[in-house]
Formats: structure tokens, sequence, C-alpha cells
């Protein structure tokens, strides 16, 4: 390509999981140093990224849909003259990297999640020749080192502390795309968030897939009574939680450490023990019941936040109204709910008793039903409140500024730009399905 490496322009599509949203930034920041600058839009792009999620089906099938209309652009600019690089990354880049050329032979690199480090050399190589193409293998330490320096100066940021997965539900792609479980050291986390607080960051949220196995010397609860330290860090937040490895330490953190939000995220996906097992999740509902008593005991106040599936293979309408039951008697204050998607594979894509897709629909209609009336209620429970609110950013109208409650609900009310990145009371006045609103507590000027 002869264009001048000042004038690189990408741009970076991310679906999925804030893990992919925390890969995203890290990604443009390898490829600064290589003259890259965000575009606004592919169309004005020398290099186009796509952050792919894998986990449902329906992520996969809009990263194709997606290529076929960069392939179509590609195209055109050829025609003008110009080049356009076309990169692939994630977990379907993972999963089906050589299945992705060859359904897309506009795809020029194809890059797994732990191979992220490598992407200049890759597209150095690229601009040179057609060389490799696949960097799809596992080296997560090498990753992480490997990484420049954090640029970005959000008053919010995500930190990946652990990755990947050894638990092997049997619906799920993650240990497969994502690797073994593997936890950076207590002291990179550390130097990384001081980093993130010196730029700006007032709340971080530690990333992993099963962040509570976080397996680092102190184990998750030890991280973050560390970096509660860290002045100038008012937040923190950690996702996501297997119930199996909800310690003791770490529901004490909940009851003790100030900058630890009373949010946790913790999914459970069926209530039905027949369907927990076939899923292999290591816990029954009573288990996970129980847990929630626990943690609920130590911060009763917490907001627990749930991921669900509907229509599992083998699932009887009695299994799917045991997951409701779970559901109302838990009353999550949010959740994530989707219908069973066959991942290949998977063990569970193999298993009899595949749910037609009509019920799976209707099940997960009534699931959701359910969840969002706790949502509601939670959201309610807030109104007439004085909620400790980080402000993160403009409103959506003129005056206005959005943040976050301690739950991670959305909150605006009128207010100076000037109060993004403090901590202010909010007295709730009304509460949506989504959001909250209210007034600013503001001390007298
Ligand atoms: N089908 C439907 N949902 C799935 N999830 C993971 N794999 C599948 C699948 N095959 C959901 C789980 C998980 C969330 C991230 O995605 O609920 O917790
Ligand atoms: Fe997937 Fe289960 Fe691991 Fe979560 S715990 S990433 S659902 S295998």
């Amino acid at each position: 390509m002869n264009v001048p490496a000042s004038e690189r322009r990408l741009y970076i599509k991310t679906y999925g999981c804030q893990m992919n949203v925390y890969d995203s930034e890290r990604l443009a920041d390898t490829l600064r140093p290589l003259g890259y600058r965000l575009a606004e839009d592919p169309a004005g792009a020398d290099l186009v990224v796509l952050n792919t999620c894998h986990i449902r089906e329906k992520a996969a099938e809009k990263v194709y849909s997606e290529l076929g209309q960069l392939a179509r652009l590609k195209a055109q600019k050829a025609a003008a003259g110009e080049a356009m690089l076309v990169a692939v990354a994630g977990c379907v880049a993972q999963a089906e990297g050589a299945e992705i050329v060859a359904r897309q032979p506009a795809v020029d690199l194809v890059v797994g999640p732990q191979a992220y480090h490598r992407l200049p050399e890759l597209i150095a190589r690229t601009h040179r020749a057609a060389g490799e193409r696949l960097a799809a293998d596992f080296a997560p330490e090498e990753k992480f080192d490997s990484l420049p320096e954090r640029t970005s100066s959000a008053v919010t940021a995500f930190l990946t502390v652990q990755e990947g997965c050894d638990k092997f539900c049997s619906f799920c792609v993650v240990p497969y795309t994502r690797g073994s479980e593997f936890s950076r050291a207590p002291a990179a986390i550390e130097a990384e968030a001081r980093a993130l607080v010196a730029r700006g960051a007032r709340e971080i949220t530690l990333l992993g897939q099963n962040v509570n196995a976080y397996a680092g010397e102190g184990g998750l609860a030890g991280l973050i009574r560390r970096l509660a330290k860290i002045p100038g860090l008012a937040r923190l937040r950690y996702t996501t939680s297997h119930p199996r490895d909800m310690t003791d330490e770490l529901i004490g953190a909940h009851a003790e450490v100030e900058a630890l939000m009373p949010y946790l995220h913790l999914p459970v996906q069926a209530g039905s023990d027949r369907v927990l097992k076939a899923m292999n999740r290591g816990h029954t509902a009573g288990d996970y019941l129980r847990l929630v008593e626990k943690i609920r005991r130590a911060r009763p106040d917490i907001a627990l936040s749930g991921d669900f599936i509907a229509g599992f293979p083998g699932e009887r309408e009695a299994d799917f109204e045991a997951t409701l039951d779970l559901a109302r008697e838990v009353a999550y204050a949010s959740a994530f709910s989707f219908k069973y998607s066959r991942r290949p594979g998977t063990p569970a894509a193999q298993a009899p008793g595949q749910i037609p897709e009509a019920l799976k629909a209707e099940r997960l209609a009534r699931l959701q039903a359910v969840l969002e009336e706790s949502q509601a209620a939670f959201n309610a429970a807030q109104v007439g409140r004085v909620l400790p609110v980080l402000i993160d950013k403009p409103g959506r109208d003129a005056g206005q500024v959005a943040g976050r409650s301690p739950y991670l609900q959305a909150v605006h009310g009128q207010g100076p730009q000037s109060l993004i990145g403090q901590v202010v009371p909010v007295r709730i006045a009304s509460a949506g399905r989504n959001s909250l609103a209210g007034a600013l507590q503001l001390a007298p000027a």
C-alpha cells in the first residue's frame, strides 16, 4: 500500500462481550505505532477489523453478512485505486479461521484473541505480500506482555485480569475459542490500573470469562482489596462470575470494601437440576439459591444479574417452569436471556431432544416477561432514594449529564458537563425499564 504511514485509518467494529470491547481498545493501541488512527466508518478506513463473537449463532452470521458488505466496499475502493485490508479478530476467527478465508476471499487476515500482539507484524507482512494469514495460537502471557501502554482516557474502564475457561458448560464455545484459564499477575494488573487512573478513570471493571476463578496471589478478593487502595479510584466492579468460584473471601469483600460496588453478575442458566446437570454446570438450583442468600447476608442491597438459556436440549415444560421459579425467587435487578443456540463442536449440539425454534422463542418470551418485571421493580424501588452516581458522559438532551448508580443503573439529570468524572448524589425522581432520572444534589456555589 502506498498510503503514508501518518495517514492510515483504522475502523474497528466490535461484537459481543466486554472482553471484546477491551480487546478492541488494546488492538487500536497496538496499531497506533504503525500510524493507524481511528476512522468514523469503514469507507474512510485503510484497515477494517471485525472483532467478532462466536457465542451464539446469530453473532457469527452477523459477521459474515458484514464481511459481504466489506467485500463490496473493498472492490469499489480497488476500482478507485485505493487499498483496504480486512481483518477478522475475536472468537469467530479462533473457531473458524480457515472457513472465513474460504467463505469470504476479501478477508486478508484472521487473528485469534491470543495473538493480537502479533497483528502489527501480520499487517506489515500483508502490506508486503499476501504473507501469513492465520495467527490463532494460544500464548496469553505473551499477549499481555506485548501489548503497549493503555491510551484510553474514559471515566470508566475495563481491565482484563483473567481469560479463558475450564468449566466446559456443554453448550458453550468459550473453552475452545478463548482457551484454558489464565490469570495475570497482580503487579501487572495494578500497574495497568494505576495508568488508567492517571488518565482519568474513576471506575474499573475487572474482566474475565471466569473472573472469580482469578488465580493470581490472593485470588480475586485479594486483588480487589489491593486495587481499592489506589488513590483516585472510586469504584471497582468485576464480571463474569461462576457460582462455583464465589468464595467466602470474595463475598466478604462485598461487605467490607467500600469501592467494590453492590452489583454481581452471576449467571445461573437454568433452574432445573436435570438441565443444570446436562449443562455440566457443576451446581444445582439449591446451591445457587443458598449462595445468593449468603451474598445477600453480606451485602443486603446487592443488585444481582444473571444469564439464562431457554430451550436447552431435553428441557421439558416442568424444567422450564423451575427456571421461571428461580428467576422470580432471586428477583434479579437485570438479566440477559437467550434461546439455546447450537454451537458446532460443543457436546449439547449433539444431544438428543433439540427444542423446536418456535418453542424456544415462546419460552424465552415468558422468561423475559418475568425478568423484566423484577428489573422494573428493582428500578422503581430506587425512586425517592439519593444514590451516588458516577457521572461519566453528557446526557442525551442539552444540559444533561449521565452516569451509573452503584447498582449499574443508567441515571441522568440536569447538570454541567464539568461534573463528568465525579461521584454526585442524585435524588431519584422516576424510573423506567432501563434507566433512572433524578435531580443532582449539588452544593451551593
Ligand atoms: N446458546 C445460548 N446462549 C449461550 N450462551 C453461551 N453459549 C450459548 C449457547 N450455545 C450464553 C450463556 C452465557 C452467555 C455469555 O451467553 O448464558 O452465560
Ligand atoms: Fe462458557 Fe460455562 Fe465457561 Fe461461562 S463458565 S464461559 S458459560 S463454559
